[in-house]
């Protein structure tokens, strides 16, 4: 039976293998979430780490490669105008504070308009000036086919600026002399899992949406990388990496791109500056012993890159390496204006 259709196993008891001079530092919180009454995962000592902090390299803005299938064409008042394969999209953009560049009949003149509310998770609904569109269309970023498409929360089932992390992956795995093991938390539509099979590795795709999943599998299909050993496995991605460190399974590339407020299959609450220490202190407990990367993106929180750097060098601690810390931002085709989209942190052995 494949992962993802197992239930998740009991909490076993949680590890106690710490070393005896790594003093447990309890986790910032310890409660219940008071709407289903699932245990938050926090009961695990985060652990105290030795030795030196990695070198470091900040900041370091992160610019997606310009090329086929996206385009940030031009921003400005409040909004994006985006080409996504053959489709021209009009989102909101809190910060996009300045000016468009290019007329209001370019921006009149699109498939497709997100409307309604310009909170980043609120609902809204898609406009279709030219004509009706289906929900999906055919994308490709970075050799891999996948669906683009129009969700309820002005998403279309991709964030193109993630692709400085996945040409920066791609390149790790193709130049490994054997098939790197990639783990992608909170993997969404599967893109990275994709083009990370792509060039050979094996993943562990983890998503708490079933219907991402779903989406995710439908992308393997159309990328025609069906025969590429992908597990995709809907969990709570605090449940599946405290599961993986009992069992000792690691991985040499972890991806985690956790949302600010999330939910596990069954109500299991994520709560980005609740759990982000105790999920990167796991995943450094579940890099291999010949580790390649710990990847860590986040959006829309109150926080500067400094918060995740700081904390990724505490959690790397003894580790050696470096950590490069930044944003990542996409850059407008029309003007060459930098529009940030997230902040990022990366451990890498070297
Ligand atoms: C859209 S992606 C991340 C993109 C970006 N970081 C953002 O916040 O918009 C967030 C993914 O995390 C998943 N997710 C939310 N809570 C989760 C949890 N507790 N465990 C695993 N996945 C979760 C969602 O289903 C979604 O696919």
């Amino acid at each position: 039976m494949s992962e993802s259709m197992k239930r998740p196993a009991a909490d076993a008891a949680l590890p106690t293998d710490i070393s005896l001079n790594e003093k447990p530092r309890r986790n910032r919180k310890s409660r219940k979430d008071d709407r289903q009454d699932q245990p938050v995962l926090l009961d695990r000592p985060i652990i105290r780490r030795e030795g030196e902090r990695p070198a470091e390299t900040v900041p370091l803005v992160l610019e997606s490669p310009a090329g086929a299938g996206f385009a940030l064409i031009d921003s400005g008042d409040g909004e994006k105008l985006e080409q996504y394969g053959p489709y021209r999209i009009v989102r909101p953009e809190a910060q996009a504070l300045w000016p468009r560049s290019l007329s209001d009949r370019d921006w009149r003149d699109v498939d497709a308009v997100f409307t309604g509310d310009v909170d980043e998770d609120g609902m809204g609904r898609w406009r279709f000036p030219r004509e009706p569109l289906g929900e999906t269309w055919p994308m490709r970023l970075l050799d891999v086919d996948f669906h683009g498409r129009f969700t309820a929360f002005r998403h279309v089932g991709v964030f193109p600026e993630q692709m400085a992390h996945w040409h920066w992956m791609r390149e790790r795995i193709a130049e490994a002399k054997r098939p790197l093991k990639v783990l992608n938390l909170f993997g969404y539509t599967g893109v990275a899992s994709l083009i990370a099979a792509a060039a050979g590795a094996q993943v562990t795709h983890v998503d708490a949406s079933k219907k991402a999943i779903g989406w995710a599998r439908d992308n393997q299909a159309l990328a025609h990388l069906d025969d590429r050993p992908i597990r995709w496995i809907c969990d709570d991605a605090m449940k599946f990496i405290a599961r993986e460190e009992r069992r000792g399974n690691t991985y040499d590339i972890i991806l985690t791109d956790p949302p600010k407020f999330g939910r596990g299959p069954n109500g299991e609450v994520w709560q980005l500056f609740d759990h982000i220490a105790l999920m990167l202190d796991i995943c450094r407990e579940l890099l291999s012993p010949k580790p390649v990367g710990l990847v860590l993106t986040a959006y829309s929180i109150r926080a500067s890159f400094y918060s995740i750097h700081e904390l990724m060098r505490e959690t790397m601690r003894g580790a050696g390496g470096r950590v490069e810390s930044g944003e990542l931002i996409l850059r407008e085709a029309e003007a060459g204006r930098a529009l940030s989209t997230s902040l990022y942190s990366r451990w890498v052995p070297q």
